[in-house]
């Protein structure tokens, strides 16, 4: 692990026990709806979600399907095992980082991803990695805050992302559709639900 990984995880591990409430406002306003667009797209029988976090996708896992969550940090993942138990749901939680997935070549059906390549280190080393382990002609789902297309909010983003980066280990300037399109996947779709703030990312391998 490079040492700025290791900073951004330690950051994580920090926030963890408290991610929840620090995310409740943004969560019921804009979140839910965005999340449960993204994991609609799923198919396939064997899934990855990546950067599970606490858990908070878990309410909108499909049924029937297998699925292996992971994440860099043991904080993180101590909170998604609590969820797990609460919610009864079968789902295999392991620490790992995304940009060394420990899987084989050609795995899973589709991987998915919210809110996870902002903090990433290397985003394109992660995406690459996604890629890698997605089957041929597997989905790779993505739903991702991005720098604003609008100039002026873009400027304050720019502004506010050391900050950001500090105290959450978030960076509020990627531009991740264009690091998508830069990995060499079939086809990339940004989903009409998209903002200039917040997009649903459809990546075909
Ligand atoms: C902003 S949180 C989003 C969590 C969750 N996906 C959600 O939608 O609420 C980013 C998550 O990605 C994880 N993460 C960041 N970089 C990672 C990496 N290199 N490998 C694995 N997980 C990582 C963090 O530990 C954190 O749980």
């Amino acid at each position: 692990m490079t040492p700025q990984t290791d900073i951004i995880k330690k950051r994580y591990d920090r926030i963890a026990p408290y991610f929840d409430r620090i995310e409740s406002m943004m969560e019921k306003m804009m979140f839910g709806d965005l999340r449960a667009r993204i994991w609609q797209q799923v198919k396939g029988e064997n899934i990855l979600e990546v950067g599970v976090g606490t858990g908070k996708n878990f309410a909108y896992y499909p049924a029937n399907k297998t699925i292996t969550a992971i994440d860099f940090s043991p904080v993180m993942i101590q909170e998604a095992k609590k969820k797990r138990i609460n919610l009864s749901l079968d789902v295999e939680l392991l620490e790992m980082d995304v940009q060394a997935l420990d899987f084989s070549d050609n795995h899973f059906d589709c991987v998915i991803g919210t809110f996870l390549f902002c903090s990433v280190p290397d985003p394109e080393q992660g995406l690459r990695e996604l890629k890698r382990v997605c089957k041929p002609g597997g989905e790779v789902l993505l739903l991702e805050h991005v720098l604003s297309t609008n100039k002026f909010i873009a400027s304050v983003m720019q502004l506010l992302n050391p900050l950001t980066v500090r105290l959450v280990g978030a960076n509020i300037n990627r531009q991740t559709v264009k690091t998508v399109q830069a990995c060499g996947f079939s086809s990339v779709e940004v989903l009409a639900s998209s903002s200039h703030l917040v997009k649903l990312i459809k990546a075909i391998k």
